[in-house]
């Protein structure tokens, strides 16, 4: 099974980070192929937290990390990212994509200044510019990797991108903001070169290792439901979240990828703005919030959380033809019983199964529950981790067949703490 995908199939932070670690063990190469440093992955091995948010969480492992073409990268994080790696005794493996867009400071700048303008349009983004350089790669004014690379190049094209951007903080946005292009043009050209041993055509490496029979890991960042044409639009980000990215993000044919891995939360959360159905205001959130330690890996906002909803879940298997599911953070459902899964919506005393394209209509729906029967709170976890899927306590497997059965899809692998090694794979 050498090319497998693995997407969150809820808001992101389905913990994919942990999953992509913990299953590039058996892999060659791991790589991204959306979003940018948006993304926040976290890994957690013999105690200590790695978070990620460029380089793919395979890294850890020691294999072969790849940035595909359809990541934006901030060049600050990146060189932050492998300084810290080294610090930590890490040689990381990294190759970087020629045709990855670049994420410059005027378009953190412009990310914040669009959210002001949005009023309750406004997705309440990481600010971390992902729309708008995304933006201006689908308008062709984009910066590429391989640009940063030809002095000529990046400032015939810098001229033009500053020039523009200069007119849209003055004159749309009023900003007294002045824009230093030869600056701009110096902090490029110096990435350029401090990234230059480590820029490839990476659709051509990650296509030769498919061919030689190696195992490629293609890590989504975010999630199903912020995907830019299936995601709940306008909440969403600004790429292609689903397994299908993983195709365009680094130049593969769908033909070259064999297994999808669908991420999911026990229950769901969601940082940011937009319609959740099954959000949980009061005690019951506080509680898993605090539990789960549910707080944005990269803007720190406490995440909003919820019971676990299926329709989204049904919906990401039929967008990204998941294979195999992977439930995390099972434990941090300790203590809380009933358990409630929604099953379905109800809109004007109809009943929807799937998610409707318009949001008015989406912020209407009313979750259509089930309950189960809740754990006990006191659970050694990493007993059950070790002991595998029989020792789970019965309710807890009462609750994932109760996934399978509506969802169609199997559960291969549990996750039950934080720890690489707090996962549990069935059947394994
Ligand atoms: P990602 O963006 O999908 O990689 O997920 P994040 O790293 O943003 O968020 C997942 C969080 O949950 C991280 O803090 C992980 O360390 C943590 N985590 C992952 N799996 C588990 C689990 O099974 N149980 C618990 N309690 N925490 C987990
Ligand atoms: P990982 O990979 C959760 C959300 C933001 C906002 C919307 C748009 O860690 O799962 P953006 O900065 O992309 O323009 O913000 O998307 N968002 C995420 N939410 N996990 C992520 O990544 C996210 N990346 C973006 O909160 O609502
Ligand atoms: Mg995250």
């Amino acid at each position: 099974m050498p090319g497998i995908v693995i997407v969150g199939t809820q808001w992101g932070d389905e913990a994919k980070g942990k999953i992509t670690d913990f299953l590039a063990g058996d892999a060659d190469c791991v790589v991204r192929y959306n979003g940018g440093a948006n993304a926040g992955h976290t890994v957690v091995v013999d105690g200590k937290t790695y978070k990620f948010r460029l380089i793919p969480s395979g890294v850890l492992q020691g294999k072969k990390v790849y940035i595909g073409n359809g990541v934006v990268v901030d060049p600050e994080v990146l060189l932050g990212e492998l300084e810290d790696l080294r610090r930590e005794g890490f040689n990381p493996d990294l190759h970087v994509s020629d045709r990855a867009h670049v994420v410059f400071d005027f378009h953190k700048l412009e990310d914040g200044l669009q959210e002001g303008l949005k009023g309750n349009l406004r997705a309440g983004t990481t600010r971390r510019g992902i729309g708008p350089t995304y933006s201006d790669k689908t308008a062709r004014f984009g910066i590429r990797i391989s640009d940063l690379l030809d002095e000529a190049v990046l400032r015939s094209k810098l001229k033009i991108l500053v020039d523009f951007k200069q007119r849209l903080i003055s004159h749309v946005y009023n900003e007294d903001v002045r824009l230093d292009e030869e600056e701009i043009f110096r902090k490029a050209l110096n990435f350029g070169r401090s990234i230059s041993s480590y820029v490839c055509d990476v659709s051509a490496e990650i296509n030769g290792a498919l061919d030689r029979g190696e195992t490629v890991i293609f890590e989504g960042a975010q999630g199903t439901l912020l995907d830019i044409d299936h995601g709940i639009y306008p909440y969403g980000t600004s790429s292609n979240t689903i397994a299908g990215g993983a195709c365009t993000g680094v130049g593969v044919s769908p033909k070259k990828i064999d297994k999808i891995i669908g991420v999911m939360k026990a229950y769901i959360s969601r940082v940011g703005t937009g319609p959740v159905p099954t959000e949980l205001k009061g005690e019951i959130g506080d509680r898993i919030r605090e539990a789960g330690g549910e707080y944005g890996t990269v803007t720190g906002r406490p995440r909003r959380v919820g019971w676990l909803d299926l329709v989204p879940v049904k919906y990401s298997i039929r967008i990204n033809g998941i294979d195999e599911l992977v439930v995390t953070k099972l434990d941090v459902l300790n203590g809380v019983s009933p358990l409630k899964i929604c099953i379905g919506y109800e809109y004007e005393g109809r009943r929807l199964d799937t998610i409707p394209a318009n949001i008015r209509i989406f912020e209407r729906c009313k979750p259509i529950y089930e309950e189960l029967e809740g754990w006990d709170a006191n659970i050694n976890w990493k007993r059950v981790a070790e002991k595998g899927y029989d020792a789970l306590p019965r309710q807890a497997k009462e609750y994932l067949e109760r996934i399978e059965e509506h969802v169609k899809v199997p559960i291969r692998i549990v996750s039950v703490g934080p720890e690489r090694r707090e996962t549990i794979v069935l059947g394994g």
